[in-house]
């Protein structure tokens, strides 16, 4: 373990050995341990979960690993945004205390053979469209959960689903941490700020903040009282029109479990559960988001 900046704190490891002797001198004094997993490429969403992770915990290790199991073959592994140095440099600038960069060695050694399976959860929205994704984000989880263990891990409730698909993982297999999700952050014109916003174009830039506003426009109407239906194929037109090429999915689902709302108009039940959800393409960048249906 090595401290990368003469001028701070933060610690750096590449190795379970390293993490875990740094974790277990920091239990032994009663600390308690938070854990921010992430594939770098860091903004002031990941920033905010690290602050809300200190809110719960004494000491925090985030971790940055671009996990190759969670992209399918056509997916964007290879040009995925990467900057260690920058990402060190930020959070130790918030004063987190272990930066757990593994090689990839450390979580997928030689004949690495096992996978997690999440299953209802993880199906349909982005489970749909991107059938690999978790399973890798679920077996990723898992090793990172076991390496550090951590007393509370912290992730953004911009990837809602897989909240919920590590929240299962961790009921279903006694896994002893608290998972916290942190709500989203956004830019001013609402676009949830992701790592993937860098690829967008300046004039995709400017398109971008109207998912957000699309999906605020529908989530009002509902809480009023529109169907679903009507107001997600309104929705989809909007989008369209924005300048949005593809929508792979305009959703109304339960927060709990993602069973599917609608189509007639939700009721009071609903309404205290109901989120819509979204994924859409924008020339050749993915983007989601999602959000509780109230005014
Ligand atoms: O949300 C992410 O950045 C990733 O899916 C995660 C949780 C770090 C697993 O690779």
């Amino acid at each position: 373990m090595t401290n990368i900046n003469s001028d701070s704190t933060i610690g750096l490891t590449r190795s379970v050995q390293g993490l875990r002797a740094r974790v277990s001198s920091w239990r032994d004094a009663g600390q308690k341990v938070a854990l921010i997993p992430t594939m770098g490429a860091l903004h002031e969403g990941h920033l905010s979960l690290v602050r809300a992770a200190k809110e719960f915990a004494d000491r925090t290790v985030t971790s940055i690993f671009v996990n190759p199991r969670q992209f399918a073959p056509h997916e964007d592994l290879e040009t995925y945004p990467r900057n260690e140095q920058q990402d060190i440099d930020l959070l130790s600038e918030i004063g987190c205390d272990l930066a757990y960069v593994p090689t990839p060695d450390q979580i997928y050694p030689e004949g690495y053979q096992t996978a997690i399976t999440v299953e209802h959860v993880a199906q349909g929205l982005c489970g749909g469209s991107r059938p690999v994704f978790f399973g890798g984000i679920a077996t990723v989880v898992c090793k990172l959960l076991n390496q550090c263990q951590p007393d509370i891990a912290v992730f953004g409730e911009k990837d809602f689903q897989q909240l919920l698909v590590i929240k299962r993982m961790v009921r279903d297999l006694d896994m002893q941490v608290e998972i916290v999700g942190a709500p989203i952050k956004r830019e001013d014109d609402g676009l949830a700020m992701s790592s993937r916003n860098r690829y967008l174009s300046e004039a995709e830039r400017k398109i971008a903040g109207r998912l957000n506003q699309i999906m605020r426009e529908a989530s009002k109407s509902m809480a009023k009282g529109d169907a679903v239906d009507d107001t997600l194929k309104k929705a989809k037109a909007d989008l369209l029109e924005a300048g949005f090429n593809n929508i792979d999915y305009l959703e109304v689902r339960h927060s709990e479990d993602l069973k599917p709302l609608g189509p007639e108009p939700l009721s009071d039940v609903d309404l205290l559960y109901a989120r819509l959800f979204a994924a859409s393409m924008l020339g050749k960048t993915r983007l989601i988001d999602n959000m509780k249906i109230d005014q």
